[in-house]
C-alpha cells in the first residue's frame, strides 16, 4: 500500500512506545515484591470529581447526547469565559472560544487554519512532540530551536528574531512546558509577541498546563497580552479529564469563522456528554477539589525533585507548573554503565521497575542526556520510586 508522504513524515510518539514496553514488563513483575511504578505517562492520577461524574450520568440518562454546535455548547463557552475573568482577570468573550476534542484537536484546527504548505513554525527544543507533528500534518515545517536551562527551556525574543526567515509564519510555545514544567517569563513573551506581530506572524500558546501553575510570577494567560494570541487549553490536565477528550481554543475574532468551518467538517462537534459534564467543572465545589489537587501536585514536586537532585539526576530548572521533572541522567547512566537516556530509561525499567520517559521524543539538542519523570502519581509511589532509584544508583 502506498502511504502518503505526509503520514510518513510523522515520527512515532516514543512516549507511547516506551509505555507499551513498560506495560508488558509490568505484567511480568506484577506479582513480584516490586511491581512497576509508572512515572512515564503525563496524565493526572485523579479522575473527574463527583459533580462532573454526576453531570455526565445525568446527560446520558436525560438523552442529551445529540450533536452540539461545532464550536461547542454556548453554556460551556460562557463558563470558560467566566473562568478567564475569575481566575486570570482577563476578559475573553465566549464568541472567541471554540470547544474541541482535547487540546489535540484545537492544535490541529489552529495549524490547518493558519499554516500554508512550506510555512515554518518556530518551537523550543525540547518541546511536546505532537505539536511539531500537528504542523507537519498541515504540510508546514516545525523548526526546533535549542534552548538552555538559563532560558527556562523557552524561546527568547532574540532567538525568535535570529531564526525568523522568509518562510516563518509564527511561533508555537507551551507554557508551562511538557517535558520541562517551566514557563516563559511574561515579559519575554510580550517581546516575542511584539516581534511576531511586527512580521505579520502568529503567536500560538499551548496553555494546557496553565491551571497547574505554582509560582506567582508565572501562571498568567498569554491572552492578557493581546487578543491576537491564539491560546490552546484543555480539560485533560487541571480538570483531570484526559480520556473525556475535551479542550478548547481562544482565537482572534477574525479567525472564528475559519476554525468553525474546519471544526464542522472535521469533527462535527466535541463529545456532547463530556461537554455537559464539563459544565460542572466550574462549580465552586469542583474548583475547591481541583485546587486541593493542585496543592497536592505542588507538594509532590517539592518532595520529589530534591530527591532526584540528591541521587545525581540533576534537574537544571525547578518546574513552576505541570507535573514533570526534566532530569539530566548522563552521570547516572555512566554509573550504571549504559549510554544515553534511552538505555538509562530501559535500565530503570528493567532493574528498578520504575518506568520513565527518555528524552528522545522531545527534540534533538540535548535529549539523549535527559529523561522525563511524571510526578502525577501518589506520594507513596513517588517515595517508593525514589528509594528504588537511589538503590539502583548507589
Ligand atoms: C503540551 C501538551 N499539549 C497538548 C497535549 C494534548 O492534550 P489533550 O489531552 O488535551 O489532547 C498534551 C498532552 O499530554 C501536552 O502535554
Amino acid at each position: 500500500m502506498r502511504i502518503s508522504k505526509r503520514a510518513e513524515r510523522i515520527e512515532p510518539f516514543y512516549v507511547m512506545e516506551v509505555a507499551k514496553a513498560a506495560a508488558q514488563m509490568a505484567r511480568e513483575v506484577a506479582r513480584s515484591d516490586t511491581p512497576m511504578i509508572f512515572l512515564n505517562i503525563g496524565e493526572p492520577d485523579f479522575t473527574a470529581p463527583p459533580l462532573v461524574q454526576e453531570a455526565a450520568a445525568r446527560a446520558i440518562r436525560d438523552g442529551r447526547t445529540q450533536y452540539t454546535h461545532a464550536t461547542g455548547l454556548d453554556a460551556l463557552r460562557e463558563r470558560i469565559s467566566g473562568w478567564y475573568t475569575q481566575r486570570f482577570g482577563v476578559d475573553v468573550p465566549a464568541r472567541r472560544i471554540v470547544v474541541t476534542a482535547g487540546a489535540s484537536a484545537a492544535l490541529q484546527l489552529a495549524c490547518l487554519a493558519l499554516v500554508e504548505a512550506g510555512d515554518e513554525i518556530l518551537m523550543p527544543d525540547p518541546s511536546y512532540p505532537c505539536n511539531r507533528h500537528f504542523v507537519s500534518a498541515a504540510d508546514g515545517n516545525a523548526v526546533l530551536i535549542p534552548t538552555t536551562a538559563e532560558e527556562r527551556y523557552q524561546l527568547s525574543a532574540a532567538k525568535v528574531q535570529e531564526h525568523w526567515g522568509p518562510k516563518t509564519r509564527g511561533v508555537l510555545l507551551a507554557s508551562p512546558s511538557n517535558p520541562t514544567g517551566t514557563s516563559i517569563h511574561p515579559e519575554e513573551l510580550r517581546r516575542i509577541h511584539a516581534f511576531v506581530q511586527s512580521k505579520g506572524g502568529i503567536t500560538l500558546l499551548d496553555e494546557i498546563y496553565l491551571g497547574l501553575s505554582y509560582e506567582d510570577t508565572f501562571g498568567h494567560t498569554a491572552l492578557a497580552i493581546d487578543d491576537q494570541v491564539v491560546s490552546i487549553n484543555s480539560f485533560s490536565k487541571y480538570f483531570n479529564m484526559t480520556g473525556w477528550r475535551l479542550g478548547w481554543m481562544v482565537v482572534p475574532e477574525a479567525l472564528v469563522p475559519a476554525v468553525e468551518r474546519l471544526a464542522q467538517n472535521l469533527f462535527i462537534c466535541p463529545s456532547t456528554v463530556a461537554q455537559h459534564a464539563a459544565l460542572a467543572c466550574f462549580e465552586p465545589e469542583s474548583i475547591a477539589e481541583y485546587e486541593r489537587r493542585r496543592a497536592e501536585f505542588k507538594a509532590r514536586r517539592d518532595w520529589f525533585i530534591p530527591q532526584l537532585q540528591a541521587m545525581g539526576l540533576r534537574v537544571p530548572v525547578m518546574p513552576d507548573g505541570a507535573f514533570y521533572a526534566w532530569a539530566d541522567c548522563s552521570e547516572a547512566a555512566q554509573r550504571l554503565g549504559v549510554q544515553g537516556s534511552w538505555d538509562f530509561a530501559f535500565a530503570a525499567m528493567e532493574r528498578a521497575h520504575v518506568a520513565v520517559t527518555p528524552g528522545r521524543d522531545f527534540g534533538h539538542a540535548e535529549t539523549s542526556r535527559f529523561i522525563r519523570f511524571s510526578t502525577a502519581n501518589a506520594m507513596a509511589q513517588l517515595q517508593e520510586a525514589a528509594a528504588r532509584l537511589k538503590d539502583l544508583l548507589r
